[in-house]
């Protein structure tokens, strides 16, 4: 008796031991999180919301553009009129939009008026950090 109650409690224990070796789903922010980050129902509201008043589809980049090459998978020759990418796949740094929407030059930080918040700065950083998916 007395033995199997210790064995229950060494069981248990062992239990909980394995609880604690660190979940494989924690969200790590250097891989954008463990969950998929979808453009369509996640980042294009954001734009949406933020950007198509003013890039909608004449002059400059636009969102319709941008979703195109977001559907297509050819954001790789998606250029704004500085000749940058907009987006590049797995690297925010490399993305003009990105770049434009944490610049610490108010003049040149997007959108003109106000700015978007930390928490849609970064499931756009890492939606692209995942690669920038559909
Ligand atoms: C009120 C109008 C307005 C809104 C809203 C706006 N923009 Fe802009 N944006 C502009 C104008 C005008 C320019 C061109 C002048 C410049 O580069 O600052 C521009 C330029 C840009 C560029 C550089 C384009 C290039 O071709 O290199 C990017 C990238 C950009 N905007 C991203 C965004 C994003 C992302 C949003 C939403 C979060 C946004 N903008 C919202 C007016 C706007």
């Amino acid at each position: 008796m007395k033995i199997q109650f210790l064995f229950s409690i060494f069981v248990f224990l062992s239990f909980i031991g394995c609880q604690d070796e660190g979940s494989p789903v924690s969200p790590n922010p250097n891989n954008g999180g463990s969950s998929n980050i979808s453009y369509s129902s996640t980042i294009l509201p954001i734009l949406n919301a933020n950007c198509v008043s003013c890039h909608g589809s004449s002059g400059g980049w636009s969102v319709s553009a941008l979703t195109t090459a977001v559907n297509n998978r050819t954001l790789m020759s998606l250029r704004g009129a500085s000749g940058d990418r907009l987006i590049t796949p797995n690297d925010p740094a490399q993305s003009e939009i990105y770049d434009r929407i944490t610049d610490d030059n108010p003049s040149r930080r997007m959108p003109p008026s106000g700015s978007l918040t930390t928490e849609q700065i970064n499931l756009i950083r890492n939606w692209i950090t995942q690669g920038a998916n559909p």
